[in-house]
């Protein structure tokens, strides 16, 4: 049984189908879908999804593209959401200098306060990371604690700064990207990372794996990732699936108390 880390099906990409293709996606093995949204009004829509699914849990955030939405009444309203009981994660919070639609000091100073308030709640956070690898690494261990867990979703950079966030304690989401020809530093990253620190996830509906790259994605392309994976692992999909749906259910619905004190 497969669970996947990082989705948007709340995204328009699945207005047309989106009910048939959440059934499908349970039906053919998807046990568990984290929901993730980026904005104010993906919070709400995730967590509507979230109420309609029994398998569907959300993780509540704002993405570095999106932080000018935010102030102290915002950010309040933000707090209570995370509180939703099916709530499990602070994200997709970050930085994006690739996009860069929002001045870097804004990026950092509201990825600072939705860290913060992770360590508070005692949630995982989801961090996005594009072309800022030097200030993501610097901000993260800013937060550093052990009361902070999380991912670095949709790995982008090289092993060096896997190490990293391994060291820090982190989970490394590998997705679509990894099944591309010319994904080699992404491939390297595999090949360092240990089996119990790799989550699975899609970015649905971007990022599709071969043999579907370029197509809408969906969860349903999971195995592929979870194939790619073995092979640099040298091990079977099936044992992919079943180490990377453990890790998962250890980061989000690990016993807080036991994890965090
Ligand atoms: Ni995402």
């Amino acid at each position: 049984m497969i669970f996947e880390s990082h989705a948007h099906y709340d995204d328009t990409a699945f207005d047309t189908d989106r009910q048939e293709l959440l059934n499908q996606c349970q039906a053919q093995g998807i046990e568990t879908i984290v929901n993730v949204s980026a904005s104010l009004n993906s919070v709400k829509s995730t967590l509507a999804l979230a109420e309609e699914y029994p398998f569907l849990y959300a993780a509540v955030g704002i993405h570095p593209d999106e932080v000018g939405e935010l102030d102290e009444a915002a950010f309040t309203w933000l707090r209570e959401q995370c509180r939703h009981p099916k709530a499990v994660a602070v994200g997709e919070i970050g930085l994006d200098y690739y996009w860069d639609k929002e001045k870097h000091e804004l990026q950092k100073y509201w990825f600072q306060r939705q860290m913060e308030l992770a360590k508070e709640l005692k949630l995982p956070i989801i961090v996005h990371s594009r072309d800022a690898a030097a200030d993501t690494l610097e901000a993260v261990r800013t937060a550093h604690s052990p009361k902070l867990r999380g991912v670095i979703h949709c790995f982008s950079y090289g092993p060096e700064l896997a190490r990293e966030y391994l060291d820090m304690g982190y989970y490394i989401g590998i997705g679509g990207v990894v099944t591309f020809k010319n994904a080699k530093k992404l491939k390297e990253v595999v090949k360092i990372v240990p089996m119990e620190r790799i989550l699975l996830e899609t970015d649905c509906p971007y990022l599709a794996p071969e043999p579907n790259r370029g197509k809408r994605n969906s969860s349903l392309n999971l195995p592929y990732v979870a194939e790619a994976i073995g092979q640099l692992k040298g091990i079977d999909t099936e044992e992919v699936i079943r180490i990377t749906n453990e890790n998962a259910k250890a980061l989000y619905f690990g016993n807080k108390e036991k994890l965090y004190g």
